[in-house]
């Protein structure tokens, strides 16, 4: 199934209407299109659309069981995923839409059972990007869009990263230059007391609290139960990654040389500063130390060794302050599967 792919740039800050109106154009026909979010890359379908959205899960190689993310530009759209807004939701998404919060609604019937993979409920979020806000009004429906990589990939931060996995999978790229949070969103179940983070992101449990009070870290049975893609394997590299603590240069040392003596090429993800050289069986790449520039850049540097073929990626673990939940949990993922 090759399709061909057309890859158009666009304006971050000003889309193009022309630009904006054939993507929309290319959902209403029930096409794939891949469009930046704040967050990461997301691949669009007209979540109305069953067909659309099924082609959403053969595009990607993604799970049947695994349901959608649905993205609206404002409560218009909100209501077509949803008949049931708590006032606690409403209080959320004041404050935190647009933004990197997905929060999950009952389901409306009007959504196809594709979408949620048969569950009743769904998941929202209104994104802060003017290209997807545009092509959401544009297309005139919520756009389900669960992140644009292939299936198990790390999410694409960058339209370059959606070309190397979809390429002649989708009708269209826009490509809306580089992210600006790199992870994705906070997923927050409010059918629950205390509210659960069934992925955390850059909207953090502490800024959740003060609107909403406690709130609770969702465990790995929790997960599991409640928030299906967190139990596929994940945002994680072709090669094994093993992690190491943050700033411990002898154990980082200790298993640059380990591996080196095995013959195996490898990556190392750094942020502290190292004596560990750039050579061509070891390919280090050192990130910003400061946590929402590394949490940006993250991603971009795993699809990066991979492409260099290493078969093993030794990264640093950061603090677990602000976004640092977040990558925590993403490279705990990338070293379990
Ligand atoms: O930042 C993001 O959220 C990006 C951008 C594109 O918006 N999207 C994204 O989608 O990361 P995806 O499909 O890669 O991850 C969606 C997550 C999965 O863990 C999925 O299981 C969970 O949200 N999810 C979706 N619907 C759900 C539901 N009804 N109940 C519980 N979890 C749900
Ligand atoms: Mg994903």
């Amino acid at each position: 199934m090759t399709l061909k792919t057309r890859f158009m740039r666009v304006n971050p800050e000003a889309p193009e209407e022309d630009t904006i109106r054939k993507a929309a154009r290319v959902l209403r026909r029930g096409g794939l299109v891949a469009f930046p979010t704040e967050t990461v890359y997301g691949l669009g379908a007209d979540a109305l659309n069953a067909e659309a959205v099924q082609a959403i899960f053969v595009a990607k190689g993604r799970p049947l069981d695994n349901p959608i993310i649905v993205h609206v530009a404002g409560v218009e759209e909100l209501k077509l995923t949803t008949d049931d807004i708590t006032t606690e939701q409403e209080a959320l998404a004041d404050k935190f839409w647009p933004g990197p919060l997905t929060m999950i609604f009952k389901k409306s019937a009007r959504l196809p059972a594709a979408v949620t993979a048969g569950r009743n409920t769904v998941a929202v979020r209104m994104p802060r990007n003017e290209v997807a806000l545009a092509l959401i009004k544009a297309a005139g429906n919520p756009v389900a869009a669960p992140s644009a990589n292939l299936s198990g990939r790390p999410s694409p931060t960058a339209a370059e990263h959606v070309f190397e996995d979809l390429n002649g999978r989708i009708q269209l790229i826009l490509d809306g230059g580089p992210v600006e949070v790199g992870l994705e969103s906070t997923v927050l179940d409010t059918s629950r007391r205390p509210p659960v983070i069934l992925r955390p992101g850059a909207i953090t449990r502490e800024e959740l609290e003060i609107l909403i009070g406690p709130v609770a870290m969702g465990g790995k049975g929790q997960q599991l139960a409640r928030s299906p893609g967190t139990r596929h394997r994940h945002y994680s590299p072709r090669a094994r990654v093993i992690l190491a603590a943050e700033n411990d240069v002898s154990a980082i040392s200790h298993l640059v040389e380990q591996h080196r003596q095995g013959g195996r090429k490898m990556g190392v993800i750094l942020h502290n500063p190292m004596p560990i050289e750039d050579e061509p069986m070891v390919r280090v790449r050192i990130l910003p130390n400061e946590l929402d520039q590394l949490a940006r850049q993250l991603f971009a540097a795993m699809r990066e060794l991979d492409q260099m073929d290493v078969e093993v990626m030794i990264i640093e673990k950061t603090r677990e302050e602000g976004i640092g939940a977040a990558v925590m949990d993403r490279l705990t993922r990338a070293a379990s599967s």
